[in-house]
């Protein structure tokens, strides 16, 4: 089907002022950046690309930051047919903005639209949406050190659906907010737990995508699990319930000598970005790094594990508890973790050359 153009706008609605002012281009507004966390902080505008009839999406644009307006039987809100992203910005030394693998975000959206029977914007749209909404809300890229912008990107279906069918009308949309630690730990190494009942993804299911509904079903772990004092849960693959999967919200490592392991992904692991480029580093720096099944029995016998993902960054994990064990890991300075993350971090921000070419400068 087409895509209808009405049925969706953007009701105007100003998110609270930044306090100083005059501000240059490359300042950050007036803000305790110290008390960041990753919590939703509104920023000033959003970007909005609606898909004509013939499944093009159209010349997008800016509009203020605010509520959008939905048709009750919109195919999002129904059957949840929408994908999301997740991407950063960070303020460079000399002024700009530098953005990390944005193209790969793009071409990821592209595969989950596939999965999800949804249109998507090619990769120039994409990037340079993104690039779009970097500059729209600068003030509100934390300083050097402090943070970033974490920026989000919605593919969804808005037009009306009552039977199960693809959405007739899609939008994409982008908005953005100040960011630092993910987790209430900030830094301090993750307590995780093995989750033996509830399962991430499923074989032959969207796992492997990121469409908004593999992340819902994963709350009542999270809520159970923060409850009895950890930071997360591992899941479990679930057919055997005996392979690591990943965490909640981002992927899993584990480190043995010069040898880093992480879930292969076979179509229920989500492919991160951040992933990927531990990988590139690791293997740069020396390490094998192995792509493959992994027993839940090898945690007993890793000396490191960590999770990476865009919004969690790179996080040591300090224990595991497995089968009613606890097991505990190398954590802090001079563990392969902090030498990844430091280099990751030394990349995004601009104090280590990006050779891989990584990096896009606004
Ligand atoms: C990200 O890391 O950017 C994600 O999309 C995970 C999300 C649950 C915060």
């Amino acid at each position: 089907g087409g895509c209808h153009r009405d049925g969706f706008r953007a009701v105007s609605s100003m998110p609270e002022p930044c306090q100083s002012s005059p501000l240059s281009d490359d300042e950050s507004c007036d803000f305790d950046w110290d008390s960041l966390g990753f919590g939703l902080m509104p920023t000033d505008y959003m970007y909005i690309m609606k898909c004509s009839k013939d499944g093009k999406f159209e010349r997008g644009q800016m509009s203020r930051y605010g509520n959008i307006e939905l048709s009750p039987s919109a195919g999002v809100l129904n059957y949840g047919q929408g994908l999301f992203e997740g991407l950063k910005a960070y303020r460079k030394r000399d002024g700009g903005f530098r953005l990390f693998r944005p193209d790969q975000n793009a071409l990821r959206m592209m595969t989950g639209a596939e999965r999800m029977c949804m249109p998507s914007p090619s990769i120039e749209q994409f990037v340079d949406a993104v690039k779009q909404i970097t500059i729209a809300n600068r003030r509100w890229v934390p300083p050097l050190g402090k943070g970033s912008l974490y920026i989000r990107p919605l593919l969804i279906g808005t037009g009306p659906v009552l039977g199960l069918a693809p959405a007739p009308e899609y939008t994409f949309l982008i908005y953005a907010s100040p960011v630092r630690n993910y987790f209430k730990e900030g830094s301090a190494p993750l307590n995780l737990y093995v989750e033996n009942e509830f399962v991430r993804a499923s074989r032959g299911g969207t796992g492997g995508v990121k469409t908004i509904s593999n992340y819902a079903p994963v709350l009542k772990a999270i809520t159970r699990a923060k409850s009895r004092g950890f930071s997360d849960v591992l899941y479990l693959d679930s057919v055997n319930k005996r392979d690591l999967e990943e965490v909640s919200s981002c992927n899993i490592f584990l480190v043995k000598g010069n040898v880093i392991s992480t879930p292969a992904t076979n179509g229920t692991i989500l492919p991160g970005v951040t992933r990927k480029s531990i990988i590139e580093i690791a293997r740069d720096r020396g390490y094998e790094v192995e792509e493959r099944a992994i027993n839940m029995e090898e945690l007993f016998d890793a000396h490191e594990v960590f999770c990476t993902g865009t919004a969690v960054g790179v996080a040591p994990v300090g224990s595991i508890t497995c089968m009613d064990r606890r097991i505990e890991y190398q954590t802090g300075a001079d563990t392969t973790c902090q030498e990844l993350y430091s280099t990751l971090v030394g990349i995004q921000t601009g104090t280590i050359e990006d050779k891989m070419g990584w990096t896009v400068e606004i």
